[in-house]
């Protein structure tokens, strides 16, 4: 029997992972550690908060008592609690080194103590930056742009340096544009698709000609486990959707689906430093087996009616007084 440590295991990727992991391996256990920040919601884990290989606690990556008690009962870390909104860390960059590089270093410490067998740090495409043609492979220079990436980058080469100096057996998986069910609605795919339903304007930053490499949520849970499972101690895998889209061409496909029309979109003020375009090369998690299960259109369709048929779960997300403060702030300076 295998524990597991997940932690952001209450948020969007890492609640998808805990159904998937619980699914697909009967013989382990899984102990979410997560802080229940905005993003965290425990409606994320309804389904398997009755599971007996399925335990909780709330608690903070940064708090290494508490990361030492559950890190203690387990043989290995999956580590997908961040900060992980680009705009929010245009407005407070703090937050973003708080967790997504001192809670890394906190986690590592614990791993290391208690000699586990694997630490798995999800990591993101945008430790790069922008590539204009192209793709990134594993070895190139890290230019992150904006404090989300910033920070994750930092939070990475801690993860490096626990391997090179102690010897920590890690793997890091470097994951594109995500989208699916559970997605907090201040993202892209969220945000727009619940606009839309309600028939509100969505605002596309700038032109909207900026290039993203979408993955849907269960590819990218596929590409942890493989990773997790297969990945050489010490390396680093990029992990994309293999659809670069741009996002006019992504709000035109939830246009269509909704049965919406043009005259929702709104073009707006950018993000400050807005990358343009995200591009990784697959080759080195493909050679585990990587292979995305369906076509972008197939799942995009099936995540659009996700929130068509969700309303419930975003409109509650919607209502929170945390939700409504950032997107006035954020929003308001975006005409
Ligand atoms: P999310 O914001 O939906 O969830 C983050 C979770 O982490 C929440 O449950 C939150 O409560 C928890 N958390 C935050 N700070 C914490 C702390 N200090 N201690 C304990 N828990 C804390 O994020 P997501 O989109 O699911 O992303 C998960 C991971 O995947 C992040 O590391 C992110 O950088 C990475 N990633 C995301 C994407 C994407 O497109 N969403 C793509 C590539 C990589
Ligand atoms: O590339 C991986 C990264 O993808 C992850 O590491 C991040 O955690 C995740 O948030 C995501 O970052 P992005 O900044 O690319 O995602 P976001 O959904 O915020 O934006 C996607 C694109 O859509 C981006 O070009 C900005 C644009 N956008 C976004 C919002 C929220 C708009 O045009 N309008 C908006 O209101």
């Amino acid at each position: 029997m295998q524990t597991l440590v997940i932690t952001g295991g209450a948020g969007f990727i890492g609640s998808n992972f805990v159904r998937y992991i619980l699914r697909k391996y009967p013989d382990y256990r899984v102990h979410v550690l997560d802080a229940l920040t905005y993003a965290g919601n425990l409606d994320n884990l309804a389904t398997v908060s009755g599971d007996p290989r399925f335990e909780f606690t709330h608690g903070d990556i940064r708090d290494a008592e508490i990361v030492d008690k559950v890190a203690s009962r387990a043989d290995a870390i999956i580590n997908f609690a961040a900060e992980s909104h680009v705009d929010r860390s245009i407005l407070n960059p703090g937050a973003f080194i708080q967790t997504d590089v001192a809670g890394v270093w906190t986690l590592l410490e614990a791993a290391r103590k208690h000699k586990h067998e694997r630490f798995l740090h999800v990591s993101t495409d945008e430790v790069y930056g922008s590539i204009p043609e192209g793709s990134f492979k594993e070895s190139d220079l890290l230019e992150p742009n904006s404090p989300y990436s910033a920070s994750k980058a930092g939070g990475e080469l801690q993860v490096r340096a626990y391997h090179k100096t102690f010897g920590l057996p890690t793997v890091v998986t470097r994951g594109s544009n995500t989208y699916g069910p559970y997605q907090y609605p201040e993202k892209l795919v969220p945000l727009f698709v619940s606009n839309l339903i309600d028939n509100q304007p969505v605002p596309v930053y700038g032109n909207g000609l900026q290039t993203r490499d979408w993955l849907y949520v269960l590819d990218h849970c596929q590409g942890i486990d493989l990773v997790f499972h297969k990945g050489a101690a010490g390396e680093i895998y990029n992990l994309g959707g293999g659809n670069e889209r741009t996002n006019i061409e992504v709000v035109g496909l939830m246009l269509k689906y909704l049965g919406k029309p043009e005259s929702l979109i709104r073009h707006v003020t950018d993000r400050p430093g807005h990358d343009l375009r995200y591009s990784v090369d697959n080759s080195k998690i493909e050679a585990l087996g990587y292979q995305p299960a369906a076509s972008f259109e197939e799942q995009f369709q099936a995540t659009v009616q996700w929130y068509v048929d969700n309303q419930d779960w975003w409109r509650r997300v919607k209502e929170k007084p945390t939700y409504q403060d950032f997107m006035q702030t954020w929003y308001k300076e975006r005409k």
